[in-house]
């Protein structure tokens, strides 16, 4: 499927086929079919298809081979990498002619029935978080791995260079690629396996459109084991939904289309404000053969309004008369797959009288400019406000004082993987299989907008490749769902890589200024801190990021006397939404950037400086909240001292001996509260014994490659006392597994971990108390027979013989779990957060004086996540959080109407991202399961600051404008030498 825009011309990179430039093709005209053969995987194939058409669709639309994904059909991503006569091509730059006559390779060749070294490695060592790049980075792996069976680090880089991934980090892709061959060396002669698998298993058991494979090949062996009974907590198994990733039968929302389905192409505004007429739409349907319909906002049987905080809701799935923001959906063409893929939408009977527009916050709240919103004046979306003690009385009387102001710009979350998704009618109820972050929240927005009762929505997630807070917000699914409603067919849709850029939301730019203030003995005793968010056109999360700022813009540090504000101002930009952090990363480089100053100004190292006012148990923090306990900043500050000390030490080695390139070493903190503030934020979960013997965990809580699929199951399994290769999961259905909430702000591990290790333990109870033993008794499962020990007693439980229930469960408990949390009063006091995680990191780099570009040199993080439910998936987040830290500090800037492509967008690649070194620290929190804190955007946060301080230590200069690109480092280098 593609996109194609009236007006917007300038947008080359994601054009139909016809107008790609591959088919030579006019618009409208059928493209000529030629038989193209060629071998795939070992089989010779023949397909008949326009010569022009893409390799990687043909592979995919033809062939079914959906292992060969798609996230941008220009070459940048590396996602549809294939072997084509041993070499790795982008299979989207090659045309099917061009294929004729070769031997091509794809994921699902790798494995010849068994895995290859290569995955098995790639599975033990979690080098696959959502796992939407595995298949190209597998891919161009094993043609290193030919060439060279032992690669350097450098090589492996070199080889996988083309290749993004936007979860890992890429570390664990490193040292799986070199560490292959110790799987490679544990084969057999023939390649066979010696040893049985180690506990792979299907993720799903419900298989509802999702289509996952079950496990077809043994894996060789794993270090990584399954735990035995009672140690699922704190080991690290392979995950338990790893095996379809790595193999290429894991189904993303573009990987499972009906055959059947219509096509959908969006129409969109190419204009940043525009009103906006449509003509004859009946009759352009009639002139475009294959074409079934157009809709636009006058189709929307319900409220055409949609948003993710109810009293904000503001943007409408399909605009009316008017556009806000470029990339706006205004209508929808539906067609047969083939007359989509033709269609040229240059004749699309739409008139736009584009109209004043306003991208920056100043110019938006100008006095006289005109409203975006008329019920939001001065255009301001909402306001937070902390306020505590007498900050104007503390900083007047501080012996020392700091000012500064930050900028920071747009972020896209770049995910590999853009939105994509069918819906279809079953019987009276809407069927949505989307990729998504937020199930339920979908449900509920489809339903309203669609004029249906919730219950007659049913989301279907599939696989979610990357989501960072975007696919929290709903995107497609109204859309295609509005088709499928209307046509009575099931209606699919892909977002092209452009218009997943434009349309969907980015990390807010912010505006900040602060003032901090010390006394003589370097205690902090006042902040002062004011930050304009540009959320865009509509309020998305707009009001999460102003609340959830002024709460922690003081940093995990002890402040008694605070003012802080945050505000979300429209624009006509890009909307502003959910991205790793809500507005906290951007509020952190204001705080932590102006302790570096205050620390230089009290003469004080920088470390201990920080070590110096970190929040303690017992601390009360600025909105007056008491942590009673399980207060980790000063041990994660604590753990990075002999790295800093060692850190410095070769700086200043290294600066002694270089004139022009200079090192510097840069440390950071975090503190971060996990789920909604000051709101409700239950999570549910269901889980049984079934009379076959398994233990069928319904996990309703999204794996977006960040493993709660894994880590839920594990704090379950303990719970229960049963072991974890007994567990079958039934992954979230709105129509079958209980609501865990969205996968966002750092909840899913505290609070859906919390419902897991509740449910686990009542159901442990119901089966003990089936069995008249007391709470000591030990469970046990084999085959069909519960076996439960009691002292020399040992009972056995013909499960088969027990009455199943509608889910087909003889023993089952159900538990809810919202975290204890108070409202925010009128000065932002209360208790927004039941539990905070906490994190320091020191970044090391060398900067080039006379270029102003930067090497990173490594990455240490110390991260207090209370008590690690799995170690190998947490040093996973933290590489993959600092990788985009590191973007955020150095090269990402998204610049409407000029970055929207992988090509002209940079995101970190492989060679970008330098060794990271995690120190795991386990402060248990007594609210979190076993202890357990939040910790997916926590890893984030300290990592632009510490490389901001970094940058500062080397060259002296604070880069003020963020990223911290060359030319604004030499712009600051520059300015300084001015002032001397
Ligand atoms: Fe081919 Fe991105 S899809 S390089
Ligand atoms: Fe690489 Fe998600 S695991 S993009």
């Amino acid at each position: 499927m593609s996109m194609a825009q009236p007006g917007m011309t300038e947008v080359q990179s994601d054009v139909t086929e016809a107008q790609s430039g591959m088919s030579g093709a006019q618009p409208g005209m059928t493209m000529e079919r030629a038989d193209i053969a060629f071998e795939v995987n070992g089989a010779a194939v023949s397909v008949c298809v326009p010569p022009v058409r893409r390799l990687s669709s043909v592979l995919r639309d033809e062939l079914r081979l959906t292992g060969t994904k798609v996230g941008c059909d220009a070459g940048d991503c590396g996602a549809c990498t294939v072997l084509v006569d041993g070499e790795p091509v982008c299979a989207c730059l090659m045309s099917a002619a061009s294929a004729a006559g070769t031997v091509v390779t794809t994921v699902e060749g790798l494995a010849n029935g068994r895995l290859s070294a290569l995955q098995a490695s790639f599975l033990d060592h979690g080098a696959a978080q959502c796992g939407i790049c595995t298949p190209g980075l597998l891919i161009a792996a094993t043609a290193l791995l030919e060439r060279t069976p032992n690669p350097t680090e450098a090589e492996t880089q070199d080889a996988l260079g083309g290749v993004l991934c936007r979860c890992t980090g890429y570390r664990k892709i490193v040292a799986a690629v070199m560490d292959a061959g110790r799987f490679a060396s544990e084969f057999s002669k023939d390649g066979a396996a010696p040893h049985p698998p180690a506990g792979t298993f299907s993720p799903y058991s419900d298989g509802e459109k999702r289509q996952a494979p079950a496990p077809a090949f043994p894996s060789p062996r794993s270090d990584r084991r399954m735990p035995i009974s009672g140690h699922a907590v704190g080991s690290s198994p392979i995950r338990l939904d790893g095996l379809p990733k790595i193999t290429g039968g894991e189904k993303f929302g573009g990987d499972s289309f009906p055959a059947e389905a219509l096509a959908v192409l969006v129409v969109r505004s190419p204009h940043y404000h525009a009103r906006f007429a449509f003509g004859d739409l009946d009759s352009w349907v009639k002139a475009h053969p294959g074409i079934v319909g157009v809709f636009t906002a006058a189709d929307i049987p319900g409220k055409n309004c949609f948003g993710v905080i109810a009293p904000f809701a503001d943007q409408p799935a399909l605009a009316e008369n008017f556009s806000r923001f470029r990339g706006e959906a205004v209508a929808l063409v539906a067609g047969e797959r083939e007359a989509i893929l033709d269609l040229d939408l240059a004749d699309f009977p739409v008139r736009w009288t584009e109209l004043p527009h306003f991208l920056q916050p100043c110019e938006a709240q100008a006095g006289g400019a005109k409203l975006i919103h008329e019920n939001r004046p001065a255009n301001l979306l909402t306001t937070g406000f902390v306020e505590r003690g007498d900050p104007e009385a503390a900083l007047a009387d501080a012996a020392f004082t700091v000012s500064g102001a930050i900028d920071t710009s747009y972020v896209e979350h770049a995910y590999i993987e853009p939105e994509a998704g069918y819906a279809y009618m079953d019987g009276d109820t809407l069927v949505v299989v989307a990729c998504t972050q937020a199930p339920y929240m979908d449900r509920d927005d489809v339903a309203k907008v669609l004029g249906l009762a919730v219950d007659k929505v049913r989301i279907v997630p599939t696989a979610t490749g990357g989501g960072f807070g975007s696919k929290l917000d709903v995107s497609l699914q109204p859309l295609i769902g509005l088709v499928a409603m209307k046509t009575g067919r099931p209606a699919a849709l892909a977002y092209t890589r452009n218009e997943s850029m434009i349309s969907t939301t980015k990390r807010h730019p912010a505006e900040m200024k602060a003032t901090i203030a010390a006394d003589a003995d370097g205690r902090v005793i006042g902040m002062v801190f004011a930050g304009d968010f540009n959320t865009g056109a509509y309020a998305s999360w707009g009001p999460t990021v102003a609340n959830r700022v002024p709460v922690h813009a003081s940093g995990p540090y002890a402040t008694p006397n605070y003012r802080a504000e945050g505000r979300a101002i429209h624009t006509n930009g890009p909307i502003s939404g959910a991205f790793r952090g809500f507005g906290v990363p951007q509020a952190t480089i204001m705080q932590e950037t102006l302790y570096d100053e205050l620390a230089e100004k009290l003469g004080l190292d920088r470390l201990d400086f920080r070590l110096n006012n970190c929040l303690r148990n017992g601390s009360e923090t600025v909105t007056g909240q008491r942590l009673e306990s399980g207060v980790g900043i000063a041990e994660c500050l604590e753990a990075l001292r002999p790295h800093w000390k060692r850190a410095l030490a070769d700086a200043d080695t290294f600066n002694s001996a270089n004139e022009t390139r200079k090192r510097g070493v840069g440390v950071a903190s975090c503190w971060y509260g996990c789920g909604n503030t000051s709101l409700p934020n239950p999570s549910t979960i269901r889980v049984g014994i079934s009379a076959s013997g398994d233990v069928v965990l319904h996990q309703g809580a999204v794996d977006i490659g960040q493993g709660s699929n894994t880590v839920i199951a594990q704090i379950c399994a303990d719970a229960v006392g049963l072991p974890l290769e007994k567990f079958r999961l039934k992954s979230a259905d709105t129509a079958i597994t209980p609501d865990a909430g969205k996968t966002s702000a750092s909840r899913q591990t505290f609070v859906t971990g919390k419902a897991a290790e509740k449910a686990g333990r009542a159901l442990r109870e119901t089966m003990l108390r089936f069995a008249n033993v007391s709470e000591k008794a030990a469970v046990a499962l084999d085959g069909t027979s519960l076996i439960i020990r009691e002292g020399e007693a040992t009972r056995h439980i013909d499960l088969s013989t027990l009455k199943a229930d509608a889910d087909g469960l003889v023993f089952r408990a159900e538990e809810s779990y919202d975290p204890p949390t108070l409202p925010l009063d009128a000065k932002g006091q209360g208790k927004p957060y039941a539990v905070y995680g906490y994190g320091a990191q020191i970044a090391e780099l060398e900067v080039d004086l006379k270029l102003g570009t930067v090497k990173l040199i490594k990455i240490t993080a110390a991260h207090d996540v209370g008590k690690a439910i799995n170690p190998l998936l947490a040093e996973g987040q933290i590489e993959g959080g600092i990788a985009q830290g590191i973007g955020m500090a150095l090269m990402e800037e998204y610049i409407p109407g000029r970055t929207e492509n992988l090509h002209d967008y940079l995101i970190p690649t492989i060679g970008d991202v330098p060794p990271i070194e995690t120190i795991l620290i386990e402060v248990p929190d007594p609210e979190g399961p076993c202890g357990a804190k939040g910790l997916g955007e926590h890893v984030l946060i300290p990592t632009a600051p510490a490389i901001l301080n970094a940058i500062r230590h080397a060259t002296g200069v604070l880069v003020a404008k963020l990223p911290a690109t060359p030319s604004r480092i030499r712009a600051a280098i520059r300015d300084k030498e001015a002032r001397r």
